[in-house]
């Protein structure tokens, strides 16, 4: 597969109390290695829902999504989801510690220091402005 992503004809119906809801009718696009793509569009179209499904936390109703193999993805999600009893350094840390790879800390350290939280390591979430809680994400 020349693409690192293929998504084809998705579609996602939501069953509620009120009816069901076409949050995504049928999108296909193809991700090339090196290209950046933005999904655009009003609020309540359904890109949440397409990056969900395509990262596996949701199912679809209909279509498939193919990806080239060994593939990794990193998904900041809409919420960033930081537990709030944890310090910026910990909460980077929380994948590598439960998959017990902590002596990958020093990359850890080294990206937030990229990301210009530096001086924020020891602080807790509620301490963070948005983008910084999305970049601790
Ligand atoms: N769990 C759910 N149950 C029922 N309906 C849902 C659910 N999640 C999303 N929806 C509906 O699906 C549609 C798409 O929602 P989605 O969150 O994907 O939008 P979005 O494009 O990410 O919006 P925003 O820009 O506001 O984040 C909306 O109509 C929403 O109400
Ligand atoms: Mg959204």
């Amino acid at each position: 597969m020349n693409n690192l992503i293929e998504v084809n004809n998705i579609k996602k119906n939501y069953h509620t109390l009120n009816g069901e809801i076409d949050a995504i009718k049928d999108v296909s696009f193809k991700v090339k290695e090196g290209s950046f793509i933005s999904i655009v569009g009003t609020s309540g179209c359904g890109k949440s829902t397409l990056l969900n499904i395509i990262a596996g936390l949701e199912d679809k109703t209909s279509g498939n999504i193919k990806f080239k193999d060994n593939i990794k993805i990193g998904y900041m999600l809409q919420e960033d989801a930081l537990l709030p009893w944890l310090t910026v350094l910990d909460n980077a840390m929380l994948g590598l510690k439960i998959t017990h790879n902590e002596k990958d800390k020093d990359y850890v350290i080294y990206l937030l220091k990229k990301y210009g939280l530096e001086n924020f390591m020891n602080k807790y979430p509620r301490e963070l402005s948005g983008g910084m809680k999305q970049r601790v994400a």
